[in-house]
């Protein structure tokens, strides 16, 4: 074994006092002159089928992804299935119109294979504890007797046919009667009594949709060929060149698991995490991560990993327990890093589903979690969506040092803002957004940032010099949160949630 030079010595030594002092010198001080200016890279390490439609185009079947609600109208009968009650007995075919109890969402087995989950959160199936060929949803968790295959006629995919384990095709009786026992093809024809035509009532595009739509082939690739394009190194150069000093990373749960993360998620991630961590530094950007998908999801959107639009995290202490570990081991791998700024612990919970009991006891011990590590690093609190007070976490963020607030502002989302004048939504920034932060500003309390804000709203028509309003409005307003904002979101194939486009093309200037 060759010995180290007393050169290689002493350079690594030296090395090593720079990393030493990098890593403790250049986090700003908390509500000094420092201001995060970043830009979110949503859409990357996280999957949003909006963001970025074509991830989807190669998953056969790509309209029956995981918790796609479907509605089936028998043609013979003329009305729709319903799982009697929302659940827990029998299905029946005597609806005429459709909304939750009619609605089955998937879960897929693979493109043709598939469960189907009814309002309750219960499994159709046969009757395995009668007959064994009546339709039910009263399992809790689906097994062979609760997975069928869908069937489409070839010329028309809206009609299709449902063929149960037993081999046996799902026909109308009568409209109180479902059963697995019709043999043979049928004739897909308007009397066939196995014949439904299907209607769509939405679905997600998110992480578990497009890996497991792909399935564990293919997905590995796919995703791996989506982390390695979307957000490159030319990337970190532009944001770095256009007057922003940091990013703002969403991240999920399965990023910490290893090499064989839990089903339907692929390992790869974390590599490109790493990617972004070395061209951060080399142009001098600040990371903040952002844990957006939690184990079982801390809201029913596609962005929190859904599988189906059940918010389950935080239900049990496990899932909590499994969310720290995630926010130990990704700030033990970042912490030397001198770019990572914050450590976000939970992106947009949403209330009453996440109690503020829950949360803040997660709260403080993600926070601890942080600071094993890192004792510098910002610890970012999420402020919940939904009924809660805005001021509910300052308590808490008080007694926590580098900690802060975040907030979301979209004149979106809500029909408050549905039929507003450009002027009126500006009023809305300048005065109320204003407001807003004032309330959970505060001399000895949390920073405040706000970590997503778009220059998009509901006015149609607007003009360019319109939207540049907007966005300086916004630009001026956030730019007086005590820790900074971040837009959302860098890229995005619509134009006005692409900080890229809207730098490009002159809606935004910093
Ligand atoms: C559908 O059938 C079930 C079971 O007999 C019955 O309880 C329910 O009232 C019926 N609904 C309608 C709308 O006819
Ligand atoms: C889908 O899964 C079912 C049940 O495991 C299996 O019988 C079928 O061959 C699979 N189909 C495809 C296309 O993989
Ligand atoms: C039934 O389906 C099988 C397999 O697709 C096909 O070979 C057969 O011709 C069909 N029979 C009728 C009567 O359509
Ligand atoms: C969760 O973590 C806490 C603190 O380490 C521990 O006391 C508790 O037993 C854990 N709970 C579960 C379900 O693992
Ligand atoms: C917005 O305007 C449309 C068309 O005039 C109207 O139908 C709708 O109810 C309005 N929405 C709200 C929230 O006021
Ligand atoms: C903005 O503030 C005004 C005045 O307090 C209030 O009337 C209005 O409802 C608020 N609008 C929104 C969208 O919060």
């Amino acid at each position: 074994m060759a010995a180290l030079q007393y050169s290689q010595i002493v350079t690594f030594f030296l090395l090593f006092c720079f990393f030493i002092s990098v890593s403790h010198g250049r986090v700003p001080p908390a509500g000094a002159d420092f201001r995060v200016k970043a830009v979110n890279l949503g859409g990357w390490l996280v999957t949003e089928g909006w963001i970025k439609p074509s991830l989807f185009d190669g998953i056969p079947n790509n309209d029956f992804l995981d918790g796609t609600g479907l509605q089936f109208k028998s043609v013979a009968v003329g009305k729709y299935l319903a799982a009697e009650t929302g659940g827990g007995t029998i299905v029946v075919a005597n609806r005429t119109s459709a909304s939750g109890w009619e609605t089955f969402k998937l879960w897929r087995i693979n493109e043709t294979t598939f469960n189907f989950r009814v309002f309750n959160k219960q499994f159709v199936g046969l009757d395995k504890a009668g007959n064994g060929i009546n339709i039910v949803a009263v399992a809790s968790t689906p097994g062979i007797w609760e997975t069928f295959q869908i069937v489409r006629k070839s010329d028309d995919v809206n009609r299709v046919r449902i063929r149960a384990s037993n081999g046996f095709f799902l026909q109308v009786k009568t409209e109180e009667l479902v059963t697995a026992d019709f043999q043979g093809n049928g004739t897909w024809a308007d009397d066939d009594p196995s014949v439904f035509l299907i209607t769509s009532a939405g679905g997600y595009q998110g992480e578990f949709q497009v890996t497991n739509g792909y399935g564990p082939v293919k997905a590995p690739l796919v995703m791996g060929e989506h982390w390695r394009t979307f957000i490159v190194e030319d990337d970190f150069k532009f944001v770095a060149g256009n007057g922003l000093n940091a990013v703002r990373i969403p991240v999920g749960w399965w990023i910490a698991s290893g090499p064989n993360p839990p089903k339907p998620f692929v390992a790869g991630a974390l590599r490109a995490l790493d990617n972004a961590f070395f061209w951060a530094r080399k142009y001098g950007l600040k990371v903040i991560i952002d844990l957006h998908a939690a184990p079982g999801s801390q809201n029913p959107w596609e962005h929190s990993g859904t599988r189906d639009g059940s918010q389950e995290w935080g239900l049990t202490e496990d899932s909590i327990n499994q969310t720290v570990a995630v926010i130990d081991f990704l700030t033990a791998r970042y912490a030397k890093s001198p770019s990572l700024l914050a450590v976000e612990l939970l992106n947009e919970p949403l209330s009453p589903g996440v109690s503020l009991d829950t949360l803040s006891k997660y709260y403080k011990a993600g926070y601890d979690a942080v600071r094993r590590h890192s004792s510098t690093a910002y610890v970012i609190l999420s402020n919940r969506l939904g009924p809660a007070d805005s001021t509910e976490l300052i308590p808490l963020a008080s007694g926590l040092t580098r900690s802060v607030i975040d907030v979301h502002y979209y004149n979106l989302f809500s029909d408050v803002y549905s039929n507003l004048t450009v002027q009126q939504n500006i009023d809305i920034i300048q005065t109320n957004r204003t407001a807003q932060l004032a309330r959970i500003t505060s001399a000895n309390g949390p920073l405040v940032f706000v970590g997503e804000w778009v220059a998009e709203w509901e006015v149609s028509g607007a003009t360019k010099e319109d939207y540049q309003r907007f966005a300086a409005a916004q630009l001026e307003v956030y730019g007086r949160a005590t820790f900074g904002w971040a837009y959302w979101t860098l890229k995005n194939v619509v134009n006005h949630w692409s900080l890229e486009w809207m730098i490009k093309n002159g809606y935004i200037k910093l």
